[in-house]
Order: structure tokens, then C-alpha cells, then sequence
């Protein structure tokens, strides 16, 4: 029996990682959080927000740091009535880890624990959120940002991480519902409060002509971010939560960053050098641009340069050999609207629109359904990626890293990524080496069209 059918299959809270109570001893010298899903009350806009999800009380899912190459232990209690899993959105670390139900681990149910542990074995800018209950958890908040610190330190002066992400409130900032399905049949349904880690344009210091690393997070449901910068210098290092290889300008408001939930950048700023003034970073709308969070420069100037900063260290990713990789087709679009998926525990949409390969995704706990692909350990492939829709879709892989080689509609930069935003008709190849075991979820991140069919697995043998 293949492990995901054995999950659905027991339907019982066995092994992998599921201990009751809580409390626990560090393993060793691992960091180790003891994070517990619970409801919250936030005041998003102007009223108090009922309802939200969070792994705090009452304030936003906390920003998580870990070092890269040491052991980190989470222990994510459930305390809300519905069930969960956890899950960590780039990190390459071993498939019972990776928080998709039924796929690497049974729901977390109320009142139960799950102990993640794993070795980061890259640096950078990574996040997490639930992959059960996924639209409505995610909708009412709970995306986080998960940030894994080089080996070596790459000598900033201060960091700070920008996670953007949408609200549907209504008159009294009460949650609306996160979707309807006439959207979700479409380019999905935006939230219609923006916000920087649940804030309307918040303000923060830093000391002028200091050098900061600006993490920028796209953890929107929906949303396609087009982010840029005004005011002072900047310098973009990172994507994906990989360094560069190939540069990339820093955004400014002509050539804004296109990034697709899921998506991160990291830039390298300097404050400006005298107090009181200020770098926005802006959200381009086909409207009116919006400001979604400034930094203001305060007290003594610190005088540094982006030119003292050395480049990052490469990730341990390695660079498939394309000559020899073999190709695999996946083509993304509709599918005639059918059955609801069998979802277990972990909430459907009711419908289905979408589909890889014209097949929709059976569900999570839809048992026998095959991967999309079979992968060999260790051999390098190109995954190529054809939209038949006209809508966008960011396709995320779990537990790889790929590189964008080519697309029929634009240039693409050579970048490390794990999910790459596929636009209307666009045809993508991406390859990768398969060096990381298991069955790896395969979706749009669009939760509306991964939750109606648009998701499946690949699998490392
Ligand atoms: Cu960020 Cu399968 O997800
Ligand atoms: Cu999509």
C-alpha cells in the first residue's frame, strides 16, 4: 500500500510525528517553537476582527527564525474545532515533514500535536501556512513568514520582513467569505483590505543610512502582487529564498516585481542618511498605486553602502544537467465543472473547475489516485508547463527547487524557484534534479483553483 493510502486508509492519528499533550524537551540543541493554532481577534482596519486564525493570541503569526543546517523542531497544537496541517512553503527538507494531509501525514485534529522536525538546508525567505482547511484558515489570517538564517552572517544592520496579504471584511470589518465560486472559476477572489503583516500602511524605523535586508512576502490567497520601491537605494538579492544567479534590477515603479502568492524577493536597502525620511514600498494597482508599508530613517547616520555587502552564499541546490533531462508535460485548465473533491477533514469548495492533465484533483483523501509524474532520485529533469486558460496561475512544487529555462511569451531569469507564475497561454519549461524522496504536492496557489481541482503530486522514487 502506497503511504497516502495507508493514511487515508488508518484514519487514525498513527506515527509520523503526532504526539498528544504538549510540552517538550529540545532535542539536542534544536530550536524548537511551540506554536498553537487558536482563534484571534485583530483590529485589521478600524473595528476589532473576530475570527482570525493565528499561532498567537490576539497578534499576527509571528515571523519564525531557524538557522540554516541546525535542527528545528515546531510543535503545532490544534486547538481549533476543525482539523490542520502544517506547512513549510519552500523549505527542502524530507517528505513526512512537508504538512500535506492524507499526501505525508494524517489532519491534525483538535487538541492534538504535531511535531515537525527537520535540517533547513538552505538560507533565506521561506513561510508557512496550513494545507488543510487551506482557503478558510489562510483566509482568516494564518500565513506566516519563516525566515532561515545564512550559516554566515551577511551583515545587515537590521531586517525587516513585509508580508503582504488581502482581507475580505465587510462595513464592520467582519470576515465576508473568502471566495465565490463564480471567481473561483476565474482568476479567483481578491480581498478587498490590503494589508503589510495585518496592517494598513505600517511605519517602521530604522536607523538612517543603515543597511537593511527587506524580506518581502506574497502570501496572499489570490492576489498577484506587483511590488516596487521608492526613496533611497536598493538592490534586489534574493528570489524564491535563493540567492541570485542571474541579477535582477532592484523594482522601481516602471518595472514593478511580479509576484504570485507564494512568492518572495529580498532586497538589500540602505536608510536614507538623514532622519526623518523615508523608502515606501508600493503595490501596483491598475488604479491607484498602494502604499503598503514605509520605512522611516531615524537618529545618527550610519553612513553604510550596499557596495560593503558581499554576495550571498549560494544555497545547496544542484544545478540539474540539461542535456540529459528527460521532459515531462503538464498541462493546466479547465476541467467541465464535477463533482465536489473528497476532502476528508480538510474542507472542500463544493466544486470543481480546474485540472492538471484534464483530470481535476480527486481530493485529498480520495484514495487511489496516482502521481502526476514519477521522478528518479537523483536524475535531472525539465517539467514543462502549459497554461490552456486565460487566467494566471502560480504552480507550486513542494520540495524542490527548479530553474525557469524558457517560455514562449517572455524572458525568463534563470533564478531559483518554487513556484512559477504561469501567465495566459504562456508554455514554461523549468528543470530541476529530483533529490528529495516522496510525493511532493503539485498546485496552483491560487487556493480557489488548488481547492477546485488544480493540485496533484509528483513523485521522487
Ligand atoms: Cu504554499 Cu502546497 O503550498
Ligand atoms: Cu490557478
Amino acid at each position: 500500500m502506497k503511504r497516502r493510502e495507508f493514511l487515508a486508509a488508518t484514519g487514525s492519528a498513527v506515527g509520523f510525528g503526532l504526539v498528544g499533550g504538549m510540552g517538550f524537551a529540545a532535542v539536542g540543541k534544536a530550536q524548537t517553537f511551540d506554536l498553537k493554532l487558536q482563534r484571534c481577534d485583530f483590529r485589521l482596519r478600524k473595528e476589532m476582527t473576530p475570527d482570525l486564525v493565528s499561532l498567537a493570541p490576539n497578534a499576527p503569526p509571528p515571523v519564525l527564525k531557524a538557522r540554516q543546517g541546525e535542527q528545528v523542531v515546531l510543535n503545532v497544537k490544534n486547538a481549533l474545532e476543525e482539523y490542520t496541517a502544517m506547512h513549510w512553503h519552500g523549505l527542502r527538507i524530507p517528505n513526512d515533514m512537508d504538512g500535506v494531509p492524507y499526501l505525508t501525514q494524517y489532519p491534525i485534529a483538535q487538541g492534538e500535536t504535531f511535531r515537525y522536525s527537520f535540517i533547513p538546508p538552505d538560507a533565506g525567505t521561506y513561510w508557512y501556512h496550513p494545507h488543510c482547511m487551506t482557503m478558510t484558515q489562510m483566509a482568516r489570517g494564518l500565513t506566516g513568514v519563516l525566515v532561515i538564517q545564512e550559516i554566515e552572517d551577511p551583515g545587515f544592520d537590521t531586517e525587516q520582513v513585509i508580508n503582504l496579504r488581502d482581507f475580505r471584511l465587510d462595513d464592520e470589518d467582519h470576515l465576508l467569505p473568502p471566495y465565490s465560486l463564480r471567481r473561483a472559476a476565474r482568476a479567483g477572489t481578491l480581498g478587498n483590505v490590503m494589508t503589510a503583516n495585518w496592517l494598513i500602511e505600517p511605519v517602521y524605523n530604522h536607523q538612517s543610512g543603515s543597511l537593511v535586508r527587506l524580506r518581502i512576502v506574497n502570501t496572499d490567497t489570490t492576489r498577484i502582487q506587483r511590488v516596487y520601491l521608492e526613496g533611497g537605494m536598493s538592490k534586489s538579492i534574493a528570489w524564491d529564498g535563493h540567492p541570485l544567479r542571474i541579477p535582477m534590477p532592484a523594482p522601481n515603479k516602471n518595472t514593478p516585481l511580479v509576484m504570485g502568492p507564494g512568492q518572495r524577493v529580498d532586497l538589500a536597502i540602505v536608510m536614507p542618511k538623514s532622519e526623518g525620511q523615508s523608502i515606501t514600498v508600493f503595490s501596483r494597482l491598475a488604479s491607484n498605486d498602494r502604499v503598503m508599508a514605509t520605512l522611516v530613517s531615524e537618529g545618527t547616520n550610519l553612513n553604510r553602502s550596499l557596495d560593503e555587502l558581499k554576495p550571498l552564499a549560494p544555497n545547496p541546490v544542484v544545478v540539474p544537467d540539461i542535456s540529459s533531462a528527460e521532459i515531462h508535460e503538464f498541462v493546466f485548465g479547465w476541467s467541465p465543472a464535477g463533482v465536489a473533491p473528497k476532502d476528508g477533514f480538510c474542507g472542500s469548495l463544493g466544486k470543481t473547475f480546474w485540472s492538471i492533465n484534464r483530470v481535476p484533483w480527486a481530493g485529498d483523501a480520495a484514495s487511489g489516485i496516482g502521481p502526476l509524474a514519477r521522478l528518479d532520485l537523483g536524475k535531472s529533469y525539465i517539467l514543462r508547463f502549459r497554461n490552456e486558460s486565460p487566467n494566471t496561475h502560480p504552480i507550486h512544487l513542494h520540495g524542490l527547487a527548479f530553474i525557469p529555462l524558457r517560455s514562449n511569451k517572455r524572458k525568463l531569469l534563470a533564478n531559483w524557484s518554487d513556484t512559477m507564475l504561469l501567465l495566459k497561454d504562456e508554455i514554461v519549461d523549468v528543470a530541476l534534479v529530483a533529490d528529495n524522496l516522496g510525493d511532493w504536492a503539485f498546485h496552483c496557489h491560487i487556493i480557489e483553483h488548488q481547492k477546485t481541482g488544480l493540485a496533484g503530486y509528483i513523485q521522487v522514487v
